[in-house]
């Protein structure tokens, strides 16, 4: 049927009503479900009217009689494997044939309606040209038209389980209030279009005052919003901090990435002409290109230190400090720049030094060439312990409760070189998954020519660790390549269903 609802809307137009959808799905040849849903459609908008409604029970199809209505009867396809003639097929090849469900339900009404009989060892055709009358009986009473299938076959298919009784509704349909001869769409969204007032002798368009808009439910709640959960790192950062806190360490502010020359490398003692300050590892500012507000005493005697060393350093050397490179805007290359800064606070503070623990988890910034595990910016969790007669083994013991506490059991350490700490230490964490040894972080104990020129007295020592937020990150969740956790390739409902995993 072309458009059964403009049909529906014809017939309510001319005869006022539907007495019966049953009658007229009936009687159009359609389904009679397809008519009750346009009547549905029709009454949401009250282009009709329900006028009564009555419960019918009608034969209908089982899956079994919707099988034989589509491939015929078990009967029917036994004879037709069957060839005619004398030569009759053997029991076991029929059964081959047809299979041996069909073969089973089948030869019996065969026997029955003497289409087929046996013959010592074989079957043979007894009848010419049959007809599946069962098919036939059921295709009828799939359209609906069960009334032309005699009480009794219908009984018989019955008991074959081919047929069963539904019940339906069945509507009488009358027009509704709003009935029109055809079905205006209602329009959605109320547009620029059909608030603008048309010029004349410009194609008109519809105006908001001819078209009819649909409802709105005001009071429905909507889909609920998927957002607003935590990334990965963001997760994995409050994890450390928690840890951090229990270890008693207090969070240092890290909220800037610009930092000076000064307190990113001079500071710790790191010479100027260190590779590492070359625009291959560092992102320069242009604006403002520099920054030349430092305590004055102190930097007088960091330069001091840069050129005429101390504590058993020889220094770098007469013009191995210049204001220019240390007065250089860049972005920080590492939180340990926060731990300058803050160690330098320490050593000056009201009432002079006191024992402390520090930590921050913050971005920091490297110009290197990316790849699966590097990107030009990352995040670093550091700490640091500030006291008296601190050693190695404190160092050792600190890093251990922490990497244990964030599930790292097995610990190892080498030993490696930063200019600022002395004895240095690269730390490795065993990954039971990979059973292998990788590098999780780097450590030291901070060189007194960077700490004296603070300003500590004697005997104070400053035991420090640093890594990524990535790295246990990315093992945490699985990921591979760091452009998946972070940046503009990561997946973000990917990581919005990760399942909290503990590694
Ligand atoms: N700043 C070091 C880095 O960027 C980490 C570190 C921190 C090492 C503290 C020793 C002490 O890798």
């Amino acid at each position: 049927m072309e458009d059964l609802e403009q049909v529906i809307l014809d017939t309510l137009g001319s005869a006022g009503k539907i007495d019966s959808t049953l009658e007229f799905a009936l009687e159009k040849g359609v389904e009679h479900q397809a008519v009750v849903g346009v009547f549905k459609s029709l009454l949401t908008d009250a282009y009709a009217a329900q006028l009564g409604e009555t419960t019918d029970t009608e034969w209908g199809l089982t899956e079994e009689g919707k099988n034989v209505a589509a491939d015929g009867s078990p009967e029917y396809l036994c004879y037709c494997a069957v060839p005619a003639g004398e030569e009759g097929l053997t029991m076991s090849d029929l059964q081959a044939a047809v299979g041996a469900t069909i073969n089973k339900l089948g030869l019996g009404p065969c026997m029955k309606n003497k289409w087929l009989a046996k013959k010592g060892d074989l079957v043979l055709r007894t009848a010419d040209g049959v007809i599946d009358t069962v098919a036939d009986m059921l295709r009828k009473v799939d359209a609906g038209a069960y009334t032309e299938v005699p009480d009794k076959e219908l009984q018989a298919l019955k008991k074959r389980k081919m047929v069963t009784m539904v019940s339906k509704k069945v509507y009488s349909v009358g027009k509704g209030a709003n009935y029109r001869p055809r079905r205006v769409k209602k329009v959605l969204e109320l547009t620029r279009e059909m608030l603008v007032k048309v010029e004349e002798g410009t194609p008109a368009g519809r105006h908001w005052s001819e078209v009819e808009f649909k409802k709105v439910n005001l009071n429905s709640m909507g889909a609920p919003v998927g957002g607003g959960n935590f990334h990965p790192l963001l997760k994995v950062r409050a994890e450390f901090r928690r840890i951090l806190m229990e270890m008693g360490f207090e969070e240092m502010p890290t909220s800037k990435w610009v930092e000076s020359s000064f307190w990113n490398f001079d500071a710790l003692f790191q010479p100027q002409s260190h590779p590492a300050r070359d625009a291959h590892d560092t992102f320069f500012m242009k604006t403002p290109a520099a920054c030349n507000s430092f305590p004055e005493e102190y930097y007088d005697r960091v330069k001091d230190i840069h050129i005429n060393g101390g504590f058993g350093s020889l220094g770098y050397g007469e013009g191995a400090f210049k204001m220019e490179e240390a007065a250089k805007n860049i972005l920080r290359t590492h939180t340990t720049a926060i731990s300058a800064q803050m160690l330098y606070k320490l050593a000056n503070q009201e009432g002079g030094f006191t024992p402390k623990k520090y930590f921050s988890v913050d971005r920091v910034f490297r110009n290197e060439a990316m790849d699966a595990t590097h990107l030009c910016e990352f995040h670093q969790v550091e700490g640091f312990v500030a006291d008296y007669n601190l050693t190695l083994g404190n160092l050792i013991g600190t890093i251990r409760t922490f990497f244990e506490k964030i599930g790292i059991t097995q610990i190892r350490f080498k030993p490696a070189y930063n200019p600022y700490t002395e004895p240095s230490m690269e730390i490795f964490g065993y990954h039971p998954e990979l059973k292998k040894w990788t590098e999780i972080g780097n450590s030291g104990m901070f060189r007194p020519e960077m700490l004296r020129p603070m300003g500590f007295p004697d005997g104070v020592r400053v035991i420090a660790w640093g890594l990524s937020l990535e790295r246990p990150t990315m093992i945490k969740y699985k990921i591979n390549n760091i452009r998946d956790l972070f940046g503009h390739k990561a997946d973000l409902p990917a990581q919005r269903n990760a399942p909290i995993a503990r590694f």
